[in-house]
């Protein structure tokens, strides 16, 4: 065991995750105390157990997961609601909004199932975060803060580009505690305008070149 997660089995978390989240909230502040929040992607449930106690008694936390969720919250805690869904599924919204129709931070750890193909792992990873992209435009607040966990690749500088366009400030990001082997990094994006985030234009094919906006760039490193 490394030492994230020998640190997690230390502190009762389900998952060494928590501790990306926990830089991230360190240095951004991204979590405010009384801040509802949802969770995409949150099982076991470390993400979700860590932000109840940040944002408190009167925030509230919503996990959304192919699995369901069942940790108990910690005292001092937001309630924690555990909603079991493919968030592919039309229907999670309507189950989202039943328990909080918007939300001022709205978290994505999703992973899709790894092929070790890294071009398919990376374009899996992508129409997750642009899904959990749709749901924010729905029920994310003006103002509001969105973080994701993405897999490196060819059109993530594109996505970079539109959550630019819909927040004043979006940060690329590779937590001490993510490993370097891993592919994974984090896009921060936060103070949302409003509005759409992807548009129709961006779900139009590639052109010749292969960029849907014209923009080619690298990914800015912010990890030093
Ligand atoms: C890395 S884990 C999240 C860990 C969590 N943040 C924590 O700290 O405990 C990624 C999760 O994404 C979920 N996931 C993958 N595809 C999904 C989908 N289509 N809908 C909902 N959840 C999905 C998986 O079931 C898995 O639990």
């Amino acid at each position: 065991m490394d030492y994230y997660a020998v640190k997690a089995k230390k502190d009762h978390y389900p998952a060494r995750s928590v501790y990306k989240l926990e830089e991230v909230q360190e240095k951004y502040r991204l979590l405010r105390p009384g801040d509802a929040v949802l969770d995409i992607g949150s099982f076991p449930g470390s993400w979700s157990l860590f932000a109840g106690v940040v944002v408190g008694e009167k925030g509230l936390v919503v996990g959304v997961d192919l699995q369901q969720g069942s940790q108990a919250p910690r005292p001092g805690s937001a309630p924690l609601y555990w909603l079991r869904f493919d968030i592919r599924d039309p229907d999670v919204l309507m189950a989202i909004k039943k328990i909080r129709p918007a939300f001022k931070v709205i978290l994505c750890d999703i992973a899709p199932k790894t092929t070790g193909n890294r071009w398919t792992d990376a374009q899996q990873s992508l129409r997750l975060v642009r899904t959990s992209l749709d749901l924010a435009q729905t029920l994310l607040l003006p103002g509001g803060n969105y973080l994701t966990k993405i897999f490196q690749g060819e059109d993530v500088p594109a996505l970079l580009e539109q959550l630019r366009r819909a927040f004043a400030l979006v940060k690329v990001l590779k937590p001490r505690s993510s490993r370097i082997e891993s592919r994974e990094i984090f896009i921060l994006a936060m103070d949302y305008r409003g509005g759409k985030i992807i548009t129709p234009e961006d779900d139009a094919p590639p052109d010749k070149a292969g960029n849907r906006t014209g923009i080619a760039e690298a990914i800015p490193d912010d990890t030093q």
